[in-house]
């Protein structure tokens, strides 16, 4: 790449290109169904903190490489210190094994956009329409194929920019939606107030490790860390950009959408269920379930349904396109294939991943790995496994073989780096020290000592 990395133009450009890769399926789908699940409140602080600390220092550090480099993250690793290259190439596996399944998700927006514009509001709203929409075998595949299709024509083509564009105009539109969906909720519906409490309360009682597993999983995850994306979006910057003023607004802007996410769906389920553990711990299929109950109950909920889906998708392809550019990039540095053929080869291993995915719902049903469908057991082993690995050979990496200091030295380039206190302790201590719990947990989860 080295010679004709493209750079942005400005801070702006940056920062919008890297909230339109973290902010998608992960904010609006995976995030309130984790908050749901894990106790609401306590879920939500635990997220925040492990944000503002870990998540802070782990993004700048990525940013930071990605910049001395001017590598992918692949080869940066390797090429400032031998012995960890396998962390990049560790990276370059997550993305791997998240585009598939993200992308069966991405199919099941498609399918519910389309049944909005079709006026099929109520039956949505029935309780078992999304589990007999899923037990249908083919379709889900169908619009699967669909979403990963047009991921990667626009892949193949190099059109992102042009999707960017149509992003830039519809994120403002999704969280405008967002917003009126969440003040209808509250306004009409009774019990909804409740759901309000369940979020916002940490109640200390319902924290368990498996929270602080699935809330660093889900940084990971949101800010699109531990898989090489940020390391690839910093050697795009120029030296003059101040890496710790776009950290912090990255991380605003998609903290801030996933919980107004949370606050569209939480209240909701309380509304229609008052709450009871099943609904609340349902996983995945939460806001399948929810949003089309909210729609059915509004004034003109078809339109602002298929509106809002309509968002989504550009949200989840914004982000499904910036997962398969990545893949396809590490194809066409490493292996000099040219662009046409990695896609092509992406496009490949994703479909039968995708399609085990999709059909774990149906056909394969049964199947379990680790007492998990596989979608879920796709999700656990890339962010509670992978990635944690990842982020933990990273602050290894950085901690010690690198120090602080060259990173530091890095975000200096552009002025003050004002929590660089802060930073260096994360990255040394705080971050090892916490993720290795977390990896334990995780394990401890596989071998089914803990419950998920
Ligand atoms: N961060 C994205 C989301 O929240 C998912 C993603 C991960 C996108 C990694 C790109 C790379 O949906």
């Amino acid at each position: 790449m080295g010679s004709n990395r493209s750079s942005f133009t400005g801070k702006i450009g940056f920062v919008l290109a890297a909230a339109g890769s973290a902010v998608g399926l992960g904010n609006i789908w995976r995030f309130p169904y984790l908050a749901a699940k894990y106790g609401g409140g306590i879920f939500l602080l635990v997220y925040i903190v492990l944000s503002v600390t870990f998540g802070f220092a782990l993004m700048v550090a990525e940013i930071a490489i990605g910049r001395k480099t001017q590598l992918s993250a692949i080869s940066a690793y390797g090429s400032l210190d031998k012995r960890f290259s396998f962390v990049g190439v560790l990276g370059a596996l997550v993305p791997v094994i998240i585009l598939p399944y993200y992308s069966v998700i991405g199919g099941w927006v498609m399918k519910y956009m389309v049944g909005f514009a079709a006026g099929h509001t109520s039956q949505m709203a029935e309780d078992s329409y999304f589990g007999n929409y899923l037990g249908l075998t083919w379709e889900p595949v169908l619009w699967f194929l669909l979403f990963i299709g047009i991921t990667a024509v626009v892949v193949m083509l190099g059109v992102e920019k042009g999707v960017e564009k149509v992003s830039k105009v519809m994120m403002p539109i999704l969280i405008g939606l967002i917003l009126v969906i969440v003040i209808y909720t509250l306004v009409t519906m009774d019990g909804a107030w409740d759901g309000v409490v369940y979020y916002l309360k940490p109640d200390f009682s319902k924290f368990s490790m498996m929270t602080v597993v699935a809330a660093m999983g889900q940084l990971f995850y949101s800010m699109s860390l531990a898989m090489g994306i940020m390391i690839t979006f910093g050697s795009y910057i120029k030296k003059d950009i101040s890496i710790e003023k776009s950290v912090k607004q990255i991380e605003i802007f998609d903290t801030g959408v996933a919980f107004l996410a949370g606050l569209m769906i939480i209240p909701a389920v309380f509304a229609f269920s008052g709450g009871n553990e099943e609904a609340l711990g349902q996983g995945p299929g939460l806001m399948f379930v929810t949003l089309p109950k909210i729609f059915e109950a509004m004034p003109g909920g078809a339109f602002i349904g298929a509106a809002f889906f309509v968002m989504v998708l550009f949200a989840a392809l914004t982000s499904s396109i910036s997962l398969m550019e990545t893949v396809v990039s590490i194809f066409m540095d490493k292996l000099k294939w040219g662009r046409k053929l990695s896609t092509l080869a992406v496009l490949g291993t994703s479909l039968v991943l995708g399609l085990c995915s999709s059909l774990g719902y149906s056909v394969w049903a049964e199947v379990r790995i680790i007492g998990m469908q596989l979608l879920d057991f796709f999700d656990f082993f890339s962010n509670s496994l992978l990635m944690p690995v990842v982020a933990l050979a990273t602050a290894i990496f950085i901690g010690y073989v690198l120090k602080p200091k060259t990173v530091i030295e890095e975000v200096e380039l552009s002025g003050p780096f004002k929590q660089k206190k802060l930073f260096a302790v994360v990255i040394r201590y705080v971050a090892p020290a916490c993720i290795l719990v977390i990896l334990i947990s995780s394990i401890l989860t596989a071998f089914g000592v803990f419950k998920i």
